[in-house]
């Protein structure tokens, strides 16, 4: 009796195991693996831009213009009340303790009638002309670099994502905002 039971069972499971293997061969033969001649998705070749750290190091290197493209109008809004601090941004805003930014890009250095700049930026509108998108970024990410003796009593924005969402956001205060750096 017991060994009848027992043997009822092992055929149950020794059959299903065999179903199971059955199973397992038939479908190798169905559905046989082919590496795809291409992986489904590209590789990238670098760490993503937004990769903190390797970004802090590899940006400086970056264009401009990517530099640029990047860039979040909005948040350089933000974090240009630090700015707001010295500076009115506009049109036709009164001289603070820094002059009116209102259509800084392009605009001639050191130009605005009245304003007592230092003679170290001065020296600037001489030998670099204008605003473009180039100086600003020099004086912006390190004014005493760019102008020493400047009276612009700000550290610098270090971080070069941080520094071109200002440029973009300084950008649109004109009438006639500059196009875009390549
Ligand atoms: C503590 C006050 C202060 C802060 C904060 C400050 N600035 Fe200035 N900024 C000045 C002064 C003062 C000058 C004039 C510099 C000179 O004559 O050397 C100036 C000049 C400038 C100029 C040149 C303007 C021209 O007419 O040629 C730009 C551009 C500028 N600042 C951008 C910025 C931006 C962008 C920020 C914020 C990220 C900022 N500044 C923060 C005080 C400040």
């Amino acid at each position: 009796m017991e060994s009848l039971e027992f043997n009822k069972i092992a055929f149950a499971v020794l059959s299903t195991c065999l179903f199971v293997m059955g199973i397992g061969i038939f479908s190798d033969t169905i559905f046989a693996s082919h590496a795809p001649a291409k992986p489904g998705y590209a590789l990238p070749d670098a760490a993503p831009a937004g990769d903190k750290g390797g970004a802090a190091a590899a940006a400086p290197a970056m264009p401009l213009g990517e530099m640029m493209a990047k860039a979040d109008i909005k948040r350089g809004e933000t974090t240009m009340s630090q700015c707001k601090a010295c500076h009115t941004l506009e049109k036709g805003g009164k001289a603070g303790i820094g002059p009116n930014l209102y259509g800084i890009v392009d605009r001639p250095i050191a130009s605005i009638e009245g304003f007592a700049y230092s003679p170290a930026l001065q020296a600037k509108s001489k030998t670099d002309g204008n605003w473009s998108f180039e100086h600003l970024v020099a004086f912006v990410g390190n004014p005493r670099g760019y102008a020493n003796g400047t009276k612009m009593a700000f550290a610098g924005l270090k971080d070069p994502l941080q520094l071109a969402n200002v440029l973009a956001y300084l950008r649109t205060l004109s009438d006639n905002p500059a196009p875009m750096p390549k």
